[in-house]
Formats: C-alpha cells, structure tokens, sequence
C-alpha cells in the first residue's frame, strides 16, 4: 500500500504538514494556490489547468463537480469555496433571504443581527461554501453611492457594533465548528469615501480621517476574530490598498495584531496595470501585490502567468509565494479541510435552507427594521376598514424587496430569475394577510421606475464584472396611473409603494440623483390629488429624497430593503399588529445637493444653511417613531467628575405618555467641550433598548468608559484629553430631542 503523504497525516503537526505540501508543490501550484476564481467560467479547467486555491460564484451544481475534479488533482488541496451571502444566502434558490444590512441596522440590535447572521451561515455552510465576503464595514457618506445598501449605515459605533455581531454569528464556535463559515470585513478600509458617490474612485483620507472614523469598525472586527479581511478597489494618497504598506503591515498586521487571510476585491492586482496604471505589467503587480502580503487575489486569472513571470525574472522570489501560500494552507489545515473538506449536503440542506424556523428570525429582523417617519394620527389603521388601494412600482415587485445580493440581482448567471416567487411576501401580500375579511384591496401598479438600455460600451467592465445596463426615468404611462388614481378614489386610505430598483441599486450602479425616480412623484401627486389619505412606503436601498406630496402624506414609512418576510412586517405596523421600532441608521437628505449629510460632522463657521435650502437632514440619524410618546426627563450623572480610568453612568426617567407601548431605543451622544483638534460636534456612545408600557415610567441607567469619549489627535492618536464633556440622552441624534448635562474628566 501506498504511504500516506505526511501533509495527509492529521496526527502531524500544522506546521510539518505545510511544510511537506510546499515541498511538493511547484511554483505553478504555489501561484494557483493564491487564486480565487469566478468559478462561472469552466471550473474543471481553473482547478485542473490553473490550480485554483479557492473558488467565488459556484452554482449548486459546479460545487459538486469541483469536489470531484479535485479529487482526481495530483495533490487533491481541498478548494476554499466563497461567495457573497451578505443577507442570507444570496443564491441559493429558496435560502433565507434577511434584509439588506442598511435595512437590519435600522433594528439597532446587534443580538437579533447575530441570529441572523448565524442562520445564514447554517444555510450557507450546507452548500458546501466555507467564506462568506461580509459583513461591510464601510461608512456611508455619499448617498448617490450605489453600495450604501450594503452598509450598516453612517455611524463608526453602530457599525462596529453590528458587524461584530455578524462575524461572531457567521464563525460560530470557531474553525472546527462545521456550521460556520469565515467571515469577511470588507472592504478595508474608505472605499466608501467616493468622489460625487461614484464607485470606486480614489478615496481622499487622510490618516488621521481614516483613524478617526473609517478604520475603528475594522479594528473592532479584528479583535472579535474576524478571519479574513477584503481590501477594496480605492487608492488613498495614489496608493492602492492592495499594496498599502502602512494600512496592511503597520496597522492591520502590525498594530492590530490580525493573523487571518486577506483577499483582494475583484482584480485588484489587474486593475494596477489596466485601470491604476501604477505597474507596467501583471509581473510587476504581482510581485508587489505578494510582497505587500495579500494572500488571496480574487479575479485576476492572469495573475497565472504574472506571478510565475515574476519567479522567472527575479521579480519575486519562490520563498515569497511560500509565505503566503502557507498562510492559505494554515487556514485549510486548521478549518481541517483536508480530513473533511465541507462538501455540500442535500440531507442537511433539507433540514436547515429556508426552514420556518429561520423564517420567524427573518420576520423578527424585519418588524424591528421598518421604521415610522412620520404619522399625522392615521396609522395603525384599523382591521375593520372598508377599502384599501394599494399602488406603486414596490408594492408588488420580490426584486426590489429583496434588494442587491439576492439571486436575480445579476451577479450570478444561474438565477436570473431569482428566488420562488412565493417565499417572498410582498406588501401587496402583507396587506391582503393582515387586513380584516371585509376588506377590499385594489392593486395597481400606478408607475414604472426605469427604462433600461444596453450600455453601448459592452457587457463587462475591464475587470470583467457585469456593466449594468443604463437606467432612463420611465415616462408617465396614463393608462397605469388613471387605474391608480381611480383605485384610490373611493378607497377609505391608499398605500403608495415606492422607491428604487435593482437597476439603481448596487456596484457600478450610483445614481447622480436621489429623487424618486421615473414616473413615481407623478403617481404620488396624483394620488394626493384624489384627496384619500395616503400613506407612503419606501422600499429602496438607500435614504432618497422625497417630494412634496409625500411630505405631505399622512403617514411615512421606511423599510429599505426588507428581505422576505418585509411585506408582511410592514402590514402588521401599518395595522397596529407590531409596534413600530427601527430608528434610522443613516440621514436622509433633502436634496442631493446637501450631500454629504451625516449627523456627526465637522462644525462649519458660517451657519447651519445653503442660500437655498436648510443644511438639516429630512430625517437624522437615529430617528424614528412609535405609536406613542415617550418623554425624556432627569437626566442626571453619577458624579461630576470622572478619572480616565472610569466607567460614566448616566440615568433618564421615560414615561409613555400614550396609550400603546413602545421598544424605545434610548441613545447617547458625548460632546467634547474644548478639543485639541476640530471634532465632531457629537457622537454616538451607547443605547440601550427598553420596552415602556403605556403610562409606565422608568428610569434607566447607561454606562459609558470614559476611554470611550476619545478623539484623535493632531498626531492621529487616540486620546481622551481632560476637560469639560456634554452628554446628550434622547430620541435621535436631534438637539431638539437631546436632554443634555455636563462632567468633567480628570487626571
Ligand atoms: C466585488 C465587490 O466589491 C465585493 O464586495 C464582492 O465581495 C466581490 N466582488 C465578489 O463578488
């Protein structure tokens, strides 16, 4: 019998192990093993030809086939097998499908986000996939920016907050524990710092910009033990981050101590040659991309040829590609790849996709998520109401329910069509469960979105990414907004669906505008025309501007996009069967001309307007409303004075002043008086979520470590400096809803 090679042997060590492979693998090998490959291009071929160390976008039916090609590979090194299943498991037909992360931070409850998380990586690890590229660490400033979807909106605590949650719900009990699957943050770091919204621009962030907001969330993911970081498209300062020395040596490496995987976003190491124009060559980028410490370079097949050119040509060395190769076997070795490498499971996948079970955790994130934004005393409607019309493009559309990420979102070539049909609720479907039996609904369509024409500069990006097709605003259709107008006629209230789609929605897809586009204001006005109270609800992935006449609507009501079980969450806050909860992650602005708006910037000098329009948000951050009124009183401090070393407690009377109860989400905001350095005029610290029956009051006490209330310094470091600080309790970040006191810190 033939002996077991000793990188068979589970009983070696890790490190003989690696070392063993290594010693047998050539330098072709070595370089296949730092690729990961769109495995919709011939998969047998990137295994057997290229020698692919990890695979992205495997349909169902090619995870199969890979395990058994690789099976047949000299070698037989189990493949790292990844995707984007950033709300779910985006393409799997019938997988759960969560809200967008924008619509799950609108929940400010990382607990219920870790659940979700973990049931994601419980479908996801069935499939045969190991990786899971989230969560997104990015901040949102921009919202022409076609990712904010993906982001958990505008705030460093809240983000850090909710993405460490998903790392510890997707990598579970750890590398051996077969429900878990590697998390991601992504993309490291500023990609979302846009020029005019537009992906995938050179960043402009200074160190200290970058120390200051954009890199704590990924700090805080890598010491919850996120095991890969994906650096993203952006250069900062002309540099890439795939080769940034001091972002992935001093700070990620260095500084942070992070010992995971980096991947590169998509044809990194190509885009310095073609896109950056920084490397003459692909040797030349690949030589730098390995000497910089990337582990895996995502999308570049040419990296083949390049990387092996640099070996030939002195450009690199083969002990180069050794360090980084041994880090990606390291990671198969301790996930135990080798002895069971996780292939799919259809008796498992019977079990765990889609299960009731993790449809009640969907409906859960997504009756926290709907937020309130406005309600003249309409909502909730009730069940015995006579006649409902229903109109809009979203009223009845999965897609934009589903938002980006979600099969039919165009990333992937085997679900064009998306997800069954019936495991998506609607609102449509929502209203028609919820209403009362007597109750008449009248559906129509009312708008269209977009028009959407082939974009004459072909089908792919250089990077070889799907250009998306150019959107156009669809024009009024007369014939759509006359059954519109007469549905809501006679009808006691109509609900207007509206918003945006996948076309405006996603990467490559910002929007110059935030209006609603198409012919959706000329359905509103007309809507408001007829005289029926009218209440407006948003689907759309991001915070977008509204007209007058939904300004003016009776009642307004956010839900991004809200996943599968969205429509039905929203009928039961439309009809009271929920108290509505979400407070907003992310401003909206009034125009897209204000942007950026975010509740935490820099103080300006010369007032608080434009000539023509208020620099105040349509709705800040942290707002939201609920079928009560809760008021905030006594604010008061454990003491005056804090030392550095010290935990600050504040305390707040509520009392519900209404006559239903709320989940109130109590936040708190520190002002640092005088600051060595211009800073932020407030920032979220803490919050606290308490459920307040009607006419209950109840005190509740929020704790704060005084290293919390930092800033940095002119020499980009974290300090807290002594003085006078402002703590802000309340509603929103708001000053009208802020109670405010004072202390002081000292040495
Ligand atoms: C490019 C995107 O920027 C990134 O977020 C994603 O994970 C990869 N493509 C893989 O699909």
């Amino acid at each position: 019998m033939k002996a077991l090679s000793p990188y068979k042997n589970p009983d070696l060590s890790i490190s003989e192990r690696i070392a063993d492979l290594l010693g047998q693998m050539t330098v072709a090998e070595k370089v296949g093993q730092m690729l990961q490959l769109d495995a919709q291009n011939d998969v047998t071929d990137l295994i057997w030809n290229v020698h692919v160390g990890s695979i992205l976008h495997t349909s169902p039916a090619d995870m199969v086939l890979a395990a058994e090609v690789v099976s047949r590979t000299r070698l037989q090194i189990p493949l790292l097998t990844a995707d984007d299943c950033i709300h779910g498991h985006s393409f799997w037909p019938g997988a759960t499908i969560f809200p967008t992360q924008l619509s799950m931070a609108s929940s400010w409850d990382p607990e219920l986000v870790e659940k979700v998380a973990r049931v994601t990586a419980i479908e996801v690890a069935a499939t045969g996939l190991h990786w899971t590229f989230s969560p997104v660490l990015c901040i949102s400033r921009d919202l022409r920016w076609g990712r904010v979807g993906e982001t958990f909106g505008e705030d460093p605590k809240l983000i850090g907050d909710l993405g460490v949650a998903m790392v510890k719900g997707y990598q579970g009990e750890g590398l051996d524990d077969t429900t878990a699957i590697l998390a991601c943050a992504k993309h490291f770091v500023g990609y979302s710092e846009t020029q005019g919204g537009r992906d995938a621009t050179e960043a402009d962030l200074s160190p200290r910009k970058l120390r200051s907001w954009f890199l704590p969330p990924f700090e805080r993911a890598a010491q919850a033990g996120c095991r890969t970081f994906m650096l993203g498209y952006q250069s900062i300062d002309g540099v890439p981050i795939t080769t940034n020395e001091w972002l992935l040596t001093d700070v990620l490496r260095g500084e942070w101590n992070f010992t995971g995987t980096l991947v590169t976003d998509w044809d990194n190491v190509g885009r310095m040659v073609w896109g950056q124009k920084i490397q003459p060559d692909q040797a030349h980028a690949a030589a730098a991309a390995v000497k910089a410490g990337n582990d895996l370079v995502m999308a570049t097949p040419v990296f083949f040829e390049g990387a092996q050119e640099a070996v030939r040509t002195g450009l690199l060395l083969e002990s180069d590609l050794d360090k980084a190769v041994s880090r990606i076997l390291r990671l198969k070795f301790e996930m135990g790849l080798f002895e069971n490498p996780r292939l799919p499971d259809s008796a498992i996948q019977k079990n765990v996709i889609g299960i009731a079970e993790h449809g009640e955790i969907n409906l859960d994130i997504a009756r926290k998520s709907i937020t309130l934004l406005k309600n003249d005393g309409l909502l909730p409607l009730p069940k015995a109401i006579r006649k409902i019309a229903v109109v809009g493009p979203n009223a009845d559309d999965q897609h934009s329910q589903l938002g980006d990420w979600a099969g039919a979102s165009g990333q992937v070539a085997w679900m064009k069509d998306g997800n069954p049909r019936e495991l998506t609720q609607t609102v449509l479907d929502g209203i028609r469960a919820i209403a009362g039996d007597g109750c008449q609904i009248e559906y129509a369509l009312g708008a269209r979105i977009a028009e959407l024409t082939e974009d004459p500069e072909g089908d792919l990006f250089e990077d070889g990414q799907p250009r998306p097709w150019i959107s156009s605003p669809a024009p009024v259709d007369e014939i759509l907004l006359a059954e519109a107008v007469q549905a809501a006629s006679d009808a006691d209230v109509a609900i207007c669906v509206v918003g945006d789609m996948i076309a405006l929605n996603g990467e490559g897809r910002s929007t110059a505008t935030l209006e609603l586009f198409g012919a959706q204001i000329a359905l509103l006005d007309a809507i408001a025309a007829t005289g029926t109270p009218m209440i407006v609800v948003l689907i759309s992935s991001k915070p977008l501007a509204l007209p007058e006449s939904a300004l003016r609507a009776a009642a307004i009501v956010n839900a991004f996009n809200p996943g599968m079980k969205g429509g039905l969450a929203i009928a039961e806050l439309l009809f009271g069967d929920i108290e509505p909860s979400g407070r907003l992650p992310i401003s909206f602005a009034r125009h897209a001309g204000q942007l950026p708006v975010f509740y935490n910037e820099m103080p300006g000098q010369h007032g608080h307007r434009y000539a023509d329009l208020t620099q105040d948000p349509l709705f800040a951050f942290g707002e939201g409303l609920s079928y009560t009124n809760i008021h905030y009183s006594d604010l008061t401090m454990s003491k005056d004075s804090y030392a550095l070393s010290e935990n600050i407690t504040a305390q707040v009377t509520l009392t519900n002043t209404g006559q239903r109860p709320a989940l109130e989400t109590v936040q708190l905001y520190i002002h640092d008086e005088v600051t060595s350095v211009t800073w932020a005029t407030k920032e979220l610290k803490a919050y606290q979520q308490v459920w307040i029956e009607a006419g209950q009051s109840l005190t509740i006490e929020l704790t704060l470590p005084v290293s919390e209330c930092s800033l940095v310094n002119a020499k980009g470091e974290r300090v807290v400096e002594l003085g006078m600080f402002t703590v802000m309790v309340g509603k929103s970040s708001r000053d009208r809803d802020l109670l405010k006191t004072r202390f002081s810190v000292v040495g």
